[in-house]
């Protein structure tokens, strides 16, 4: 199963000390992106200081316009509020949701905690219809957990 061929890879950019927590966001981006098929652009956002906003921090797939996103816009500025992961199926049934590319079909943001604390999340874009199951839930959690503690 590619996920649990992943993780042993994803766990050691993360650790990787001698790069910046950046260059090790952006590492894990780039591995997602490449090696499942359905992940079109993978990004992390973390709230942007004390504002009410995201910014985004690290990504792999085509540069987007939206680096800032205001808390409850769209599907990842909704999650900044709601806590929750939400996994959309079929973007064009979502009247809350910020195109990034007419390719994209389907987007999935799982929150980032530290402490309890919703401080960020990861973004999937997919060019597939309905692509995300359960177990894309589960590994994009295991992500932020391995994320968090080198925060
Ligand atoms: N589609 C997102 C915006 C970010 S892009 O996907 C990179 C949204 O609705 O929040």
């Amino acid at each position: 199963m590619t996920f649990d061929k992943l993780k042993p890879q994803i766990e050691d950019i993360l650790q990787n000390e001698s790069k910046d927590v950046a260059t090790r966001l952006t590492e894990v981006c780039v591995v997602l992106e490449t090696n499942i098929p359905y992940f079109d652009w993978v990004g992390f956002y973390f709230r942007n200081g004390n504002k009410e906003e995201l910014k985004l921090k690290a990504f792999a797939g085509e540069p987007t316009d939206h680096e800032i996103i205001p808390f409850g816009r769209g599907i990842c500025g909704q999650v900044a509020v709601s806590n929750k992961n939400f996994v959309v199926p079929d973007v064009k049934a979502q009247n809350n949701y910020i195109a990034c590319s007419i390719h994209v079909k389907a987007e999935i943001v799982i929150p980032l905690f530290v402490n309890g604390e919703n401080i960020g999340q990861i973004d999937i874009d997919s060019h597939t219809e309905d692509p995300f199951s359960h177990e894309d839930e589960l590994f994009l959690e295991w992500i932020n957990e391995n994320v968090s503690k080198i925060l």
